[in-house]
């Protein structure tokens, strides 16, 4: 412990490039870190508590205090008030949740005297993240403990996910653009849940479709092949939109990056009536300086790939 500070953890945003909703289902998903998160601070206390900030909702507090509980009570509750803040937009499909699990989980292990190994952290971030989506795939929260661009997999009925680190030897820099506000992630994947039940066969076909795809992307990443995979989060998009999960303003920005010059673009995270978007640029600072002269919310970040001197890091 840093007797200055006290405990600091930091849990890192997530972008998933290809393969969200289908994750769920069992089939892989492409994700990476932002580095934008959540930090958590803890300083000894007589008991174990969260302080929750005054601008959250009733529901949010509550929904906020039991995913706390359950991750306190996987750390035998050390004594320690937490604390956090966040530069990540809010609420966007960029892994709020899943980063300020693992940024509580860190400093939870910490205060409990434990190591904190990167499957310690996931497992109590974890129980977190079931409290804040109720049936998620594990892909947030363990691209925000490894902090490398992964695919993911969790086989329907397994324990955990098995997650592979994808190296590129190109720059993957992509442009985060938000577009409009959305419904909760619990409710995008409820409703999808519901129309997946009605209709099995189809929806199936789809999510193995884009399983496909995610892998594909992989090793387009893995070739320096940045034209292939803007291909493959382009033909994603257009399934995720064929499963209802875009909107008109997220079609907007989707097109609206291709017209700048995107290699590919989509919806990333849960999607539904709004959230964030990505596009996949060679040069990713034309197209943040016009859209921010648009008067859009958005920054730049390099999810893989060798990073020049001097270059500005990921956002
Ligand atoms: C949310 O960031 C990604 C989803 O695939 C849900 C999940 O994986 O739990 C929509």
């Amino acid at each position: 412990m840093d007797t200055n500070s006290g405990f600091v953890g930091f849990g890192a945003g997530k972008v998933i490039l290809l393969g969200e909703h289908s994750v769920v289902y069992g089939y892989p998903a492409l994700a990476g870190p932002l580095s934008r998160g959540v930090t958590a601070r803890g300083e000894p206390s007589n008991k174990c508590q969260l302080v929750i900030p005054d601008a959250l909702m009733p529901e949010q507090r509550k929904v906020l205090k039991a995913a706390f509980s359950r991750a306190m009570a996987a750390c035998d509750e050390p004594g320690v008030k937490v604390t956090f803040n966040t530069d990540l937009p809010l609420s966007m499909g960029l892994g709020s949740s899943g980063a300020l699990s693992v940024a509580c989980a860190r400093v939870l292990l910490q205060a409990a005297g434990r190591k904190g190994s990167p499957s310690e952290v996931a497992s109590v971030a974890w129980e977190m993240e079931q409290e804040f989506h109720g049936t998620p795939s594990g892909v947030d929260h363990t691209t925000s403990t490894m902090e490398q661009l992964i695919l993911y997999r969790r086989k329907p009925g397994a324990e955990t996910g098995r997650a592979k680190v994808v190296e590129s030897p190109k720059p993957v820099r992509l442009v985060v653009v938000m577009a409009g506000a959305r419904s909760p992630t619990k409710m995008t994947v409820g409703a999808l849940r519901e129309r997946q039940k009605r209709w099995a066969e189809r929806y199936q076909r789809i999510f193995r479709e884009i399983g496909l795809l995610a892998s594909e992307g992989a090793e387009a990443v893995e070739e320096g092949d940045l034209e292939g995979l803007g291909d493959v989060m382009n033909v994603n998009h257009g399934l995720l939109a064929a499963l209802g999960l875009s909107s008109p303003g997220l079609d907007d920005m989707v097109h609206r990056l291709r017209s700048m010059g995107a290699l590919g673009a989509k919806l990333t995270g849960a999607g539904g009536d709004g959230g964030a978007v990505i596009g996949l640029f060679h040069d990713t600072e034309p197209a943040v300086h016009e859209l921010t002269r648009l008067g859009y919310r958005c920054f730049d970040s390099q999810l893989a790939g060798p990073r020049s001197e001097g270059a500005r890091g990921a956002a």
